[in-house]
C-alpha cells in the first residue's frame, strides 16, 4: 500500500509538472510579441440591438452579422477588445451619449435629430424603409396603406420605421394611433404573423431575413427615402471618431468592408 502511494505521488508530481510546462506554454503562445509585460488591451464597447439580421443577431449564445464582424475588424485595427452590450435600441444613443457605450452600432440611420445628441462615423452602408405584409393581404401596394384607423402598422421603437409611421398624415405618416410599437423588429414581425397588426415597416434587409425566416409574409413593392448606416459615437470623442473613421478607411481600401457586406448579403 505504501509504496503504491509513493508511485503515486511520483506520477502525480510528474503530471503536474508536465501540466505546468503546457499551461506555461500556452499563456507564452498568447502574450509573446516580444514583450512580456504588456498590458492587457483596453476594451472597446459596442451598444447594438441583436435582432436585425444580417447586420446584427444571436446565433445561441454568439453574436454574429454585418455590424458585429465590422466592430470586430475596428477593435483588431485599434488593438482594442471588442464588448459587446446588446440593449434596446431606443437606448443606444442615450448611452453613447452618456459614454456608457464607447460607439453604437446597430444598422443605425443617420438622422438630424440623432446627429444633435452624437456624432455619426462615415457611412458604411444603406439602407431603405419596406413593408411587409401578409401574403394574400389586401394590401397589394404603398397607395393601400391608409392612416384612417382601418389598418395598424407595426414597427420597432424608435427607430426610422417607429418615426415615420408615427408621423401625421399630412407628414406622410399613418399617425400616431395606428402605430403598434415592439422592442425588436422580430417582435412586430411576430405580431404581423398573429395578425394584430397589418404591415410592419422595417429596414429592407432585416425584411427580407424576416421573409426568409417566416412563410406567408412578402415584401410589397416600393420603398422609402434611402438611409446612411454609420456609427454612432459621443460628441466629445473625437479620438474615436477620427481613429475609427481611419479603420473605417482602411476596411474599405482593404476591400473588407466589401467582403464583410457580401457573406451576409449576396449580390442577387
Ligand atoms: N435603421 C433603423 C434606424 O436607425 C433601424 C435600426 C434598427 N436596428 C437594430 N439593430 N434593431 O432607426
Amino acid at each position: 500500500m505504501k509504496k503504491f502511494l509513493k508511485v503515486a505521488s511520483i506520477v502525480l508530481v510528474i503530471a503536474m509538472i508536465a501540466c505546468f510546462a503546457a499551461c506555461g506554454g500556452n499563456t507564452d503562445a498568447d502574450t509573446n510579441n516580444g514583450d512580456t509585460t504588456e498590458a492587457p488591451k483596453a476594451v472597446l464597447t459596442m451598444a447594438t440591438n441583436a435582432a436585425f439580421p444580417p447586420y446584427e443577431y444571436k446565433e445561441g449564445d454568439a453574436y454574429a452579422g454585418i455590424d458585429i464582424e465590422i466592430a470586430q475588424a475596428i477593435a483588431d485595427k485599434l488593438d482594442m477588445t471588442l464588448e459587446i452590450k446588446d440593449v434596446e435600441f431606443g437606448s443606444i444613443i442615450g448611452g453613447v451619449q452618456s459614454g456608457k457605450f464607447d460607439m453604437g452600432i446597430a444598422g443605425m440611420t443617420v438622422t438630424d435629430e440623432r446627429l444633435e445628441s452624437v456624432n455619426f462615423s462615415t457611412s458604411y452602408a444603406t439602407g431603405i424603409q419596406v413593408v411587409i405584409v401578409a401574403e394574400g393581404s389586401d394590401i397589394k401596394s404603398l397607395d393601400d396603406l391608409k392612416g384612417d384607423g382601418s389598418m395598424k402598422f407595426g414597427v420597432q421603437q424608435d427607430t426610422t420605421g417607429d418615426i415615420y409611421a408615427s408621423d401625421t398624415i399630412e407628414n406622410g405618416g399613418y399617425g400616431e394611433d395606428n402605430v403598434i410599437r415592439y422592442k425588436t423588429g422580430a417582435d412586430a414581425v411576430q405580431a404581423l404573423k398573429a395578425g394584430k397588426v397589418q404591415a410592419v415597416i422595417i429596414d429592407n434587409e432585416p425584411a427580407k431575413a424576416f421573409v426568409a425566416a417566416n412563410e406567408g409574409l412578402a415584401i410589397l413593392d416600393g420603398e422609402w427615402t434611402k438611409e446612411d448606416y454609420a456609427i454612432a459615437i459621443a460628441k466629445e470623442n473625437t479620438e474615436l471618431l477620427t481613429k475609427v473613421n481611419d479603420a473605417l478607411a482602411e476596411l474599405e481600401d482593404e476591400g473588407k468592408l466589401a467582403e464583410i457586406i457580401d457573406k451576409y448579403i449576396p449580390a442577387e
